[in-house]
């Protein structure tokens, strides 16, 4: 991450910037900073809103240049939408939409008068967002898309969250970045090394195992997807002991497939060409991770990681194979582009092992879920209404969309094999993302277990008025959001 934000005291009237940014909400009066940088530029801004060009619609950008009797180069006013509507996901959208609109060119010191009677969670979105906005997926054009700021100034106002801030824009940021960056970068030994480097940064204990740990553990599902790979598997174990040692702990777990060919079952090119995406979820566990590290929250948190190519060569696993996971359950192959569910098939078992007392899971796992839940809302499924309540509350609460799928008994039905205990597809293409999640359910046992499938959100086809296309970081917020109410008794109900 290139830019931290700091605080400024100077007004934003009278600072010397690039350009400074404040918020209106719609059918609202211009208040703050926003009122008086109308003051001083002689009511330009509120005739802006009597003629309608400023409306406050949520994310809307109007930019004045050079005004008259202001310091800075340009004021930007985004718009906050309804005020009534405004929450952390409206706020984080707001000010990335923003700073994406000013990184269209390298701007040394921009100023974001927000947050001024917001709550510090709101503001905290914000500032996040402000950072995530004026980066992209640009990593290897001479002539970038968009420009991080040099400075990123805040009003004192925003002082008690901007730590907090930056810190989880840290972990969105490297989340974003491993997953941008192309397969011939990041495979599971690259992945793994980044992974040391971030636990040395921020005080994570860190476990990695290679080719012949995994052999050794019989994690014959993760092995078997590696077959066909030139580079070897790893599984990594990332540990934060924030709480006592008679604390329970969290267990996030993510796929992390570097690339997926579909295997011997190989995908067309054109479903093949975002594929270096399919390590989202392992990028989310590791950025969520970072940002739990630096944060110090007081929970116990392991990650783990399954890392593997999903290639095809001599070697490769086969339709028909069995295969013995770790726990002892046999599958049959039936299509090695469902590989996902095996890499976490063995993963998922060594958190059950390691004493989880409830897992997350997030993987980019099925096409599926993208049909059901179109590409902007991750799938939700559970063995335990509970949990799955308490992540979807916390999703809420930071604006990141997630709705539940049913894991209806029926739908175990579909995944008995006539010739092992399970088989790693459905019988027919039907309910796809569920069938899926049945898989990964005969893997936990009775913990408490929450199936996060982000193959719609992690990565965008095309940029949103907010952000960069490419890898969204989505979920990082979320999961540092369930590790700040761990702790809490009180259980916390999504409003629908
Ligand atoms: N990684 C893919 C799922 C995916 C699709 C992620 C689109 C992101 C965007 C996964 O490994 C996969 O190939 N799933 C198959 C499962 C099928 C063979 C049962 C799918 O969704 O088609
Ligand atoms: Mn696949
Ligand atoms: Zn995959």
């Amino acid at each position: 991450m290139s830019t931290t934000a700091t605080v400024t005291t100077e007004p934003a009237t009278t600072i010397d910037a690039n350009a400074v940014v404040v918020g209106h909400f719609q059918d609202s009066d211009l208040r703050g900073a926003a009122a008086h940088l109308d003051e001083a530029t002689g009511g330009a801004l509120a005739r802006l809103v009597a003629t309608e060009d400023l409306s406050g619609k949520s994310g809307a950008i109007t930019r004045l240049l050079a005004p008259h009797g202001v310091q800075a180069t340009a004021i930007v006013v985004v718009g906050l939408g309804k005020e009534e509507n405004f929450d952390r996901g409206a706020a984080f959208r707001a000010a990335s939409a923003a700073a994406k609109s000013l990184a269209d060119k390298p701007r040394e010191r921009v100023a974001f008068y927000l947050g001024e009677g917001w709550t510090q969670e709101c503001v905290e979105a914000a500032v996040c967002g402000a950072l995530a906005g004026c980066e992209g997926q640009d990593l290897y054009r001479a002539e970038k898309d968009l420009h991080p700021f040099g400075q990123l100034l805040w009003p004192p106002a925003t002082q008690p969250a901007l730590a907090s801030a930056n810190a989880i824009a840290v972990g969105v940021g490297l989340t974003r970045r491993l997953v941008n960056e192309p397969a011939s970068e990041i495979y599971p030994e690259s992945f793994a090394a980044r992974a040391a480097e971030v636990a040395q940064q921020h005080g994570l204990e860190i476990e990695t195992w290679d080719r012949a740990r995994l052999e050794q553990e019989r994690c014959g599902a993760l092995l078997a997807v590696s077959q066909g790979s030139v580079r070897e598997p790893r599984l990594v174990i990332l540990r934060h002991r924030g709480g006592g040692s008679d604390q329970p702990t969290l267990a996030l777990v993510g796929k992390g497939v570097t690339f997926d060919s579909g295997g011997l079952s190989l995908k067309p090119s054109d479903g093949m060409k975002t594929m270096k995406c399919d390590m989202a979820g392992a990028a989310t566990v590791l950025g969520a991770l970072s940002a739990i590290a630096q944060l110090n929250l007081p929970v116990n948190v392991i990650g783990l990681m399954g890392l593997t190519e999903n290639m095809v060569n001599g070697a490769s696993f086969k339709l028909g194979d069995v295969l013995t996971a770790r726990s002892g359950k046999t599958i049959e192959v039936l299509n090695t582009d469902a590989e996902g569910r095996l890499v976490l098939a063995d993963t998922l078992d060594v958190a059950v092992e390691l004493g989880a007392a409830k897992i997350i899971d997030l993987a980019t796992l099925t096409g599926a879920c993208v049909v059901a839940l179109g590409t902007d809302v991750a799938g939700l499924m559970t063995n335990d209404q509970t949990w799955c309540h308490q992540v979807e509350a916390a999703a809420q609460a930071c604006g990141e969309p997630a709705w539940q799928l049913p894991m209806f008994q029926e739908f175990s039905a579909q995944i008995k094999s006539k010739v092992a205990d399970i088989k790693n597809i459905g019988d027919g293409r039907w309910g796809g993302a569920i069938t899926a999640a049945k898989f990964l359910e005969e893997f936990v046992g009775d913990t408490p277990w929450t199936h996060i499938d982000i193959a719609g959100p992690a990565f965008l086809e095309s940029p949103k008025s907010w952000i960069d296309a490419g890898a969204t970081g989505a979920f990082v917020r979320t999961l540092v959001e369930v590790a700040r109410r761990w702790n809490d008794d009180v259980t916390y109900l999504p409003s629908r």
